[in-house]
C-alpha cells in the first residue's frame, strides 16, 4: 500500500480550502459552475455516530452521540450523510426527568430533537455497523436502510461512545465489537477504494487497545481514542462532582474526551482549526489538566499527516463561529470532578435510591439490584483469580493474568482464541456484563501462554461449578443495562 508522499499534503489543505469556498458560490450561482471545471471535487463528509450501551444509568453515552448529530448537522453535513446508532431509551425513559429531551451539558440545550432513528433498540449491532460503512445494504437487518455510500474523493467521521475493555467495545445486542475484527471492518472499507480519508473518535475504558499494535498508517485513517490500552475512561457531569447536572438528574450527562473534543467544536472555527490542534486541546482536558482529578491519556493512532488537516472537513463548519480567530481564546475550561465509567451505573443506582421517598416499594427494588449488581461483580472477580489460579498457580496466576503487554503489541495474537475463552467462561461463569470486560485482558494472556480451551474448561467448571447465573438479572427493574 503507497504511503502518503509529503509534498500533495502540504498543499492539500490550502487547495480545499478555497475549493469549499467555489462550491458554497457554486450552490449560490449555478451558472458560474462551468469555471470550475477540471478542478476537484471537495467530496461528501459523511459521518457514522455510535452509542455502544443502553439503559438511563448510561444516559451519557446516548446523550454524547446526540450532541455530536447536533454539532455536525449545525456544520453543514446533511441528514442523509449521517448515519446514527442509538438504542433510544432514554428520551422517553420514565426516569428522565425532561421527557422528550436528551441534554449533554449541566446548562445544556436539547440534543434530541431531530435525531434520526436510524438504527435503534435490538438494530444497534455489529452486523449493521458493517453493513452500513461497508454501504452494503442487503447486509443489513433491520433499521432505516441509510449506509455509507461513498466515493473516493469522500470523507468520513466516526464516533463511537460507550463501555469497553481491553480489546473490545460494547453494543447493547451481544456480540461486542472486538478490536480485530474492526481492524478489518476498516481494511476492508480501505480496498473498497470508496474514501480519501477517514477520522475516527472513540472514546471508551482501554479504548486504545482496540488499535495499539494493530492499527496500519496507510489507511488514510486517523484515529484517537479517550484512554490509552490499559486505564479507564471517565464519565462526568456525575450528580454530585463538580460541575454538576441539574438536580433532578440522577445520571451522569457526559464523558470527559467526549465533552472535550464537542465543546471545543463549537467554540471555534473548524476552517481554521486543524485535527492535530483539536487532538493536543483534547488530550489536555481529558488528562484533567494533570491536576488531581482522574482523567486518562487521549493517544492517536493510524495515518497521522491527517492531522495537518482543517476539522471542517469532518465535521463541518458553523457559519456563526466564522468570526471566531484561530488565536484562541484563552481556555477558561476547568478541571471537572469524574467517575470512572464502570462506577457510574452504581453510582446512579445510589442517587436513585437515596431520592425516592423511604417509603416507595421502589426504594427496595433498587437496593436489591444494588446488591445482586455487586455480588455479580465480586463473583466475576473472584472467579477469575481462582481460575488464573488454577491455571498457572497461586503465585503466578494473578500476575500472568494481569500482564500488559509492551506498547506497540497488539493484546493478544490470536483474536479467535480470545473469542473462544469468553465464550467457555460465560457459558460456566454468567455474563460478563459491561463491567466484566476489563477482565478480557486476563482472558487474552491465557491465549497468549498457549493454554488450550479444555484445560480453561476445566477451570471455569470448578471456579464456577455450582454457579446459576439466572441468579443475576440485570433488566428485572430497568434500572442498570
Ligand atoms: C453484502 O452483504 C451480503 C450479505 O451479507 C454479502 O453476500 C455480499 O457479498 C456483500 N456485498 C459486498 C459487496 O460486500
Ligand atoms: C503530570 O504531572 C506529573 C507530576 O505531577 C508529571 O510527572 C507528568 O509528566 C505530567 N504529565 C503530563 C502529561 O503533563
Ligand atoms: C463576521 O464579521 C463580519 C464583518 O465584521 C460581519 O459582517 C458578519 O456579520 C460577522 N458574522 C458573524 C456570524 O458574526
Ligand atoms: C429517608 O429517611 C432518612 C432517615 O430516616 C432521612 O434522613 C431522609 O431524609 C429520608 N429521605 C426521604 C427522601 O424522605
Ligand atoms: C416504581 O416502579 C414502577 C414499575 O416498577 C413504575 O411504574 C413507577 O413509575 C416507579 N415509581 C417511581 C417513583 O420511580
Amino acid at each position: 500500500m503507497a504511503r502518503f508522499s509529503a509534498s500533495p499534503l502540504v498543499i492539500f489543505p490550502a487547495l480545499l480550502c478555497m475549493l469549499v469556498l467555489s462550491r458554497a458560490d457554486v450552490i449560490r450561482m449555478p451558472s458560474k459552475g462551468s469555471s470550475f471545471d477540471g478542478e476537484e471535487e471537495a467530496g461528501t463528509s459523511w459521518a457514522i455516530l455510535v452509542a455502544g450501551s443502553s439503559g438511563y444509568g448510561n444516559y451519557r453515552h446516548q446523550a454524547d452521540v446526540c450532541h455530536a448529530y447536533q454539532i455536525l448537522r449545525k456544520g453543514g453535513l446533511k441528514e442523509e450523510n449521517i448515519v446514527v446508532f442509538m438504542f433510544d431509551d432514554l428520551a422517553n425513559n420514565r426516569l428522565n426527568p425532561r421527557p422528550g429531551i436528551i441534554i449533554n451539558h449541566p446548562h445544556g440545550q436539547d440534543v434530541y430533537a431531530g435525531v434520526p432513528k436510524d438504527y435503534t433498540g435490538k438494530q444497534v449491532t455489529v452486523k449493521n455497523l458493517y453493513a452500513v460503512l461497508l454501504g452494503n445494504k442487503s447486509a443489513l437487518d433491520g433499521g432505516s436502510g441509510k449506509v455509507v455510500d461513498s466515493k473516493p474523493n469522500d470523507r468520513i467521521f466516526i464516533y463511537y461512545s460507550d463501555h469497553g475493555g481491553p480489546g473490545v467495545l460494547g453494543m447493547p445486542n451481544l456480540p461486542y465489537l472486538y478490536a480485530e475484527d474492526f481492524i478489518s471492518l476498516l481494511q476492508n472499507k480501505y480496498e473498497s477504494n470508496s474514501y480519501k480519508e477517514m477520522v475516527i473518535y472513540v472514546e471508551s475504558c482501554e479504548s486504545g487497545s482496540m488499535f495499539e499494535g494493530m492499527m496500519s498508517e496507510d489507511l488514510k485513517i486517523y484515529v484517537t481514542t479517550a484512554s490509552n490500552a490499559e486505564e479507564n475512561s471517565w464519565g462526568t457531569y456525575c450528580p454530585g462532582m463538580i460541575p454538576p447536572p441539574p438536580p433532578e438528574y440522577s445520571t451522569c450527562l457526559g464523558d470527559l474526551y467526549s465533552v472535550s473534543w464537542m465543546e471545543d467544536s463549537e467554540s471555534h472555527n473548524l476552517k481554521l482549526e486543524t485535527i492535530e490542534k483539536q487532538y493536543q486541546i483534547v488530550k489536555a482536558r481529558t488528562l484533567n489538566f494533570n491536576t488531581s482529578n482522574a482523567g486518562s491519556h487521549v493517544m492517536e493512532y493510524g495515518t497521522k499527516s491527517i492531522k495537518a488537516e482543517k476539522l471542517y472537513l469532518y465535521q463541518g463548519f458553523d457559519p456563526s463561529n466564522a468570526n471566531i480567530s484561530d488565536n484562541n481564546l484563552p481556555q477558561t475550561i476547568m478541571p471537572s470532578e469524574v467517575i470512572n465509567q464502570r462506577d457510574a451505573d452504581l453510582l446512579f443506582m445510589w442517587k436513585m435510591y437515596e431520592q425516592l421517598d423511604n417509603n416507595s416499594n421502589n426504594k427496595t427494588e433498587i437496593l436489591e439490584e444494588i446488591t445482586a449488581t455487586m455480588k455479580h461483580r465480586l463473583h466475576l472477580d473472584s472467579s477469575i483469580d481462582f481460575i488464573g489460579k488454577l491455571i498457572f498457580g497461586s503465585i503466578k496466576g494473578p500476575s500472568i493474568l494481569r500482564n500488559i503487554r509492551s506498547s506497540g503489541q497488539p493484546l493478544v495474537d490470536d483474536w479467535d482464541c480470545l473469542k473462544s475463552m469468553v465464550r467457555i467462561f460465560e457459558s460456566h461463569c454468567g455474563s460478563l456484563t459491561q463491567y466484566g470486560m476489563k477482565h478480557m485482558r486476563a482472558f487474552a494472556n491465557i491465549c497468549n501462554s498457549d493454554i488450550s480451551l479444555d484445560a480453561m474448561e476445566g477451570a471455569c467448571i470448578s471456579a464456577c461449578g455450582g454457579y446459576n447465573s439466572a441468579k443475576w438479572s440485570p433488566l428485572s427493574h430497568g434500572y442498570s443495562a
